[in-house]
């Protein structure tokens, strides 16, 4: 099978190249996945995941990719829950190889169902957006209707989603990003913009929770803004300060079926969208990697022709 390849970390996606790949092993509990549509993270070549299997053995060539939308073509030993032929999505192994590959091993507990009204291209969008959103806001977040929460990077990948997602939850958002952003991030339901590098935001008041994606300056100038009792969500790195009455708490994604679900349940319904901004084939998975001009929103790789 075709798959993108990475052997080199000090070349990072320099060093990708489309190799010919044995079709992986179905292990117990896992599905094999016929990929139609593969999300990737552009900082996933510098994650130790990439380049070592967990017993810290090399294990490239490494298929980066951890994002997937498609069909499943094979069920392993002791696999329930899903049917060879069915439409799913979701998030493969950080340490086994990804979704830039025609076919793909993954834990059938990592998938869920992919409703018939949401396409490959914008289900590859959702998994590491969509399950960092709600974890964030919801599970690590715990935001309730009513209370007020500042989100971070408001039009980009995940906070376009938590921006999305919060509003529906009967939350008061306020959003942040570039001057550019304002008229998306509004769009998306924030009741209030801030332009992060003109606007003065040190006295936007007293939240129930800020969403940090960006960390660093950002993270620090947000600490006096969380009230107390109230928590700092952030993504970018574990928290070098905690608020002084508030709560400050990193995570790192993780999968979750049913969170996926209710996911798409929504796109399904109109109710949510994630941004795409590129999408390329497999072929130009490099280029997609490491494109001249900026993308606004998600970059897909289309790896069959679909829908
Ligand atoms: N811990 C986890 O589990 C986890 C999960 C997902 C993502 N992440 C990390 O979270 C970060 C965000 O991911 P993402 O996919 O949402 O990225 P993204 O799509 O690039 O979104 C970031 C947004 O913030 C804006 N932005 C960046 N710097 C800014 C600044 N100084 N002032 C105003 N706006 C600024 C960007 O604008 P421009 O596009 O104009 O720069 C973009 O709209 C990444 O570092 C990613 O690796 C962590």
């Amino acid at each position: 099978m075709r798959a993108i390849t990475v052997t080199d970390q000090a070349a990072g996606i320099g060093g990708a190249e489309v190799s010919e790949l044995q079709y992986p092993h179905a292990a117990e509990n896992d599905v094999i996945l016929a990929v139609h549509a593969a999300g990737f993270t552009p900082g996933e070549l510098t994650w130790p995941a990439t380049w070592k299997d967990r017993s810290g053995r090399d294990r490239t060539p490494s298929v980066p990719g951890h994002e997937v939308a498609g069909v499943v073509a094979e069920l392993g030993y002791g696999t329930t829950g899903l049917t060879v032929g069915q439409r799913v999505f979701g998030l493969t192994d950080w340490a086994r190889n990804g979704s830039l590959a025609e076919y793909v091993a993954v834990e059938a507990r990592n998938l869920a169902a992919l409703p018939v009204q949401v396409d490959f291209t914008t289900a590859a969008a959702l998994p590491i957006s969509g399950l960092t959103s709600w974890q964030g806001l919801f599970d690590h977040g715990q935001l309730r209707a009513g209370q007020t929460v500042l989100i971070h990077g408001a039009a980009g990948g995940v906070g376009s989603i938590a921006t999305q997602l919060a509003h529906e939850s009967g939350a008061r958002v306020i959003g942040t990003g570039r001057a550019a952003d304002r008229d998306t991030v509004l769009s998306l339901g924030a009741q209030l913009f801030v332009d992060l590098e003109n606007d003065h935001w040190d006295d936007i008041g007293q939240l129930d929770l800020v969403f940090d994606v960006l960390g660093g300056e950002v993270y620090m100038r947000s600490l006096p803004l969380v009230r107390p009792g109230g928590r700092i969500v952030t993504i970018a790195a574990p928290p070098p300060v905690q608020p002084e009455n508030g709560q400050a708490i990193f995570f790192v994604v993780e999968p979750d079926r049913t969170i996926l679900a209710h996911i798409a349940q929504r796109v399904a319904a109109n109710s949510l969208r994630p941004i795409i901004g590129a999408i390329y084939p497999l072929e130009e998975a490099r280029s997609a990697f490491a494109p001249t001009t900026r993308v606004h929103g998600r970059t897909i790789i289309t790896v069959r022709q679909h829908d």
